[in-house]
């Protein structure tokens, strides 16, 4: 078909435009009929125009009119106009003009969509991922796309300026250790063999390092066979970075550089460096997660030094038992109803707690149900070391201090939203750091690495190792922005001896080693940098730059929590003859 090219783009023409004579391309948004006149708002992504069709200007672009429907693709010719006045549409850049059409032509047809291109639509999100075409047609995709495009190519300058590479690395590669089931891919060249897709490029940075190339980055996918949330997909997109000759501080600063160029060009919002840094340890005990959402305040506050002996039961036997007792104040809700509080036990329930127990402070007195088991000087202790005032409402949980501080981590985001603490224009960037090199594993009993295996102990810790294991700090660090983890890395071991000590508590034996990471010890053997790296979730911080609430938002062809494709119906069955060449048979399960 030889059609009229486009002159402009749909969001192109201002009133500087008037007279010209022009061509676009583009969906027929919305057409109404107005008798005599017909009028289309024409989209593509940069905008939207307003065509007129007449039949008193051209009878025959106006008989064309009558048929077009929504998601036609059309070129349309005419003038420049400016509207009448009153009809000006100031809500958009082209609402000063719009184009009398002289000519017209249908480019192709559509179907009626199964929901409107426009941004808010009410329906479910199995159906935009179904037609995902249309989906990402509405604006507000465009706009997250074209986001996401923007951050990459910032990201690329950034890292180009400051001297690192971009080097690609494999798809098909050996299992790389980052904890979640590998996605495989049969062989079928070699029988019964498999290579792994990458849960990061974890190894193949490090062996960068070994090979010199001292600052290394990739925009790289990355996959990971792992039960799915709003903030997981099973292919996800890594900012992936490490350097060589290199401590905590200098990764640091690259990072904190990077965030305040994405900071500034794309929200224009000067942020300052260089961000808090939190230890694992004040981050569990104050906010109860290692991602805090530091927009907002109400922090745990342990209270079990006030009742070590105290006569309410729940609290002594928790103590004796080694447990705590930490709480919340909500500031201003002393006049929450016996309803409201109840709510509250259910919320903390909810979160696993026995119960809670609360005090409202009014008059200078502290009300509660339970306050005749306590006396005047504990409560008195309780109301300064929880900063309550008139007007307050403390609530506290007791239990083991794991328990404690995950139900009151939770009920503290919950409550955080609830009582309007957040906002929602903010942003707040921390450092955790000091998390613990090992942790238990009850089930396998014996000690995991809580980020991998090639993470270095801090140096003053190392001695920890053969006394108190579970003492011993990683060189690890995560990024969090407004409670979510955004990014994490590590300070990698480069000395042969204490990786096999690790690898030694971990219970990974020789053969183990040599059979999972064998090349990285081999590569190590000669001349490894001392080196250090660390990850972003590209995707997450899309999602919090465009305000988006899943990353499926900001990714043009996300899987459904339960790994599926909708549009493409991926996973799929195979042709037999293909599972044949690949020397695979499916046991069916009954
Ligand atoms: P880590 O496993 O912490 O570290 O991953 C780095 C960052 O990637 C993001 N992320 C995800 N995003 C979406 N979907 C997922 N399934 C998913 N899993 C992780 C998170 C996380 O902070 N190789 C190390 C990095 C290093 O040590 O340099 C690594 O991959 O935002």
């Amino acid at each position: 078909m030889i059609f009229k090219k486009r002159t402009h783009t749909c969001g192109e023409l201002r009133a500087s435009d008037i007279g010209k004579i022009v061509t676009l391309n583009g969906w027929v948004d919305r057409r109404r009929d107005l008798g005599g006149l017909i009028f289309i708002d024409l989209r593509d992504r940069y905008g939207k125009t307003q065509i007129v069709f007449s039949p008193q200007h051209n009878y025959e672009a106006f008989q064309i009119a009558k048929e077009l429907k929504s998601e036609y693709v059309i070129s349309v010719t005419g003038k420049v106009e400016r509207r009448p006045k009153g009809a000006e549409n100031p809500s958009i850049p082209t609402g000063e003009i719009d184009v009398l059409a002289d000519e017209v032509q249908i480019l192709s047809k559509s179907e009626t969509p199964p929901f409107l291109i426009e941004d808010d639509i009410n329906v479910s999100e199995e159906l935009r991922l179904k037609y995902r075409y249309l989906d990402l047609r509405r604006p507000i995709m465009q706009a997250n796309l074209i986001t996401r495009h923007k951050m990459a190519q910032i990201v690329r300058r950034y890292f180009d300026e400051n001297n690192f590479l971009e080097i690609e690395t494999s798809f098909l590669v050996k299992s790389t250790p980052e904890g979640a089931r590998d996605f495989l891919v049969p062989s079928r060249i070699h029988p019964g063999k498999f290579y792994a897709l990458p849960q990061s490029p974890q190894l193949y940075k490090q062996i960068l390092m070994v090979a010199g190339f001292d600052r290394y980055f990739q925009i790289v996918k990355c996959f990971r066979d792992e039960d799915l949330r709003a903030d997981r997909q099973p292919e996800f997109t890594q900012i992936d970075i490490e350097m060589s000759f290199v401590t905590e501080e200098d990764v640091f600063n690259i990072v904190e550089g990077l965030m305040a160029r994405l900071f500034k060009e794309i929200k224009g919002i000067e942020i300052p460096t260089p961000f808090p840094r939190i230890t694992y340890k004040e981050a569990i005990e104050t906010y109860g997660t290692d991602k805090p959402d530091l927009r907002f305040d109400l922090k745990i506050v342990n209270v079990t030094e006030i009742f070590k002996t105290t006569e309410f039961k729940i609290f002594r036997e928790t103590i004796e038992k080694g447990g705590i007792i930490c709480g919340l104040n909500l500031k201003g809700c002393a006049n929450y109803s016996r309803k409201q509080i109840d709510e509250l036990t259910t919320l903390a329930k909810n979160y696993g707690a026995g119960g809670l127990v609360h005090f409202k402070v009014e008059n200078g007195e502290i009300d509660s149900p339970v306050a005749k088991y306590f006396s005047k000087l504990s409560l008195q202790k309780l109301k300064e070391k929880m900063d309550a005032n008139d007007g307050d409402l403390m609530i506290l949980v007791s239990d083991e201090p794991q328990k404690v501080y995950s139900i009151l981590g939770n009920m503290r985001i919950e409550l955080g939203r609830k009582l309007n603490l957040i906002d929602e224009d903010e942003f707040k960037l921390a450092w955790i750091v000091d998390f613990p090199l090992l942790e238990w594993d009850g089930e396998e009993n014996r000690w995991v690495s809580v980020h991998h295996p090639f993470t270095s102990p801090k140096l003053e810790d190392i001695q920890l190792l053969d006394t108190d294991p579970g003492k011993v700090r990683a060189r690890a660090y995560d990024l969090v922005l407004n409670g979510n983890e955004i990014a994490g890395g590590s300070i990698r071991i480069h000395d042969a001896q204490l990786q096999e000590k690790i690898f030694r508590l971990l219970g990974i034996s020789d053969e183990e080693a040599r059979k999972k990471f064998g090349f990285l010890l081999e590569a190590f053997k000669y001349g490894p940098p001392p080196h250090g790296g660390i990850a972003f979730g590209f995707d997450r911080l899309v999602m919090i730059f465009t305000g988006m609430k899943s990353i499926r938002d900001v990714i043009a062809f996300p899987k459904t929590s339960s790994a599926i494709s909708l549009m493409d119906e991926a996973p799929s069955e195979v042709d037999p003859k293909q599972l044949e060449e690949l020397h695979i048979q499916i046991k069916r399960e009954d």
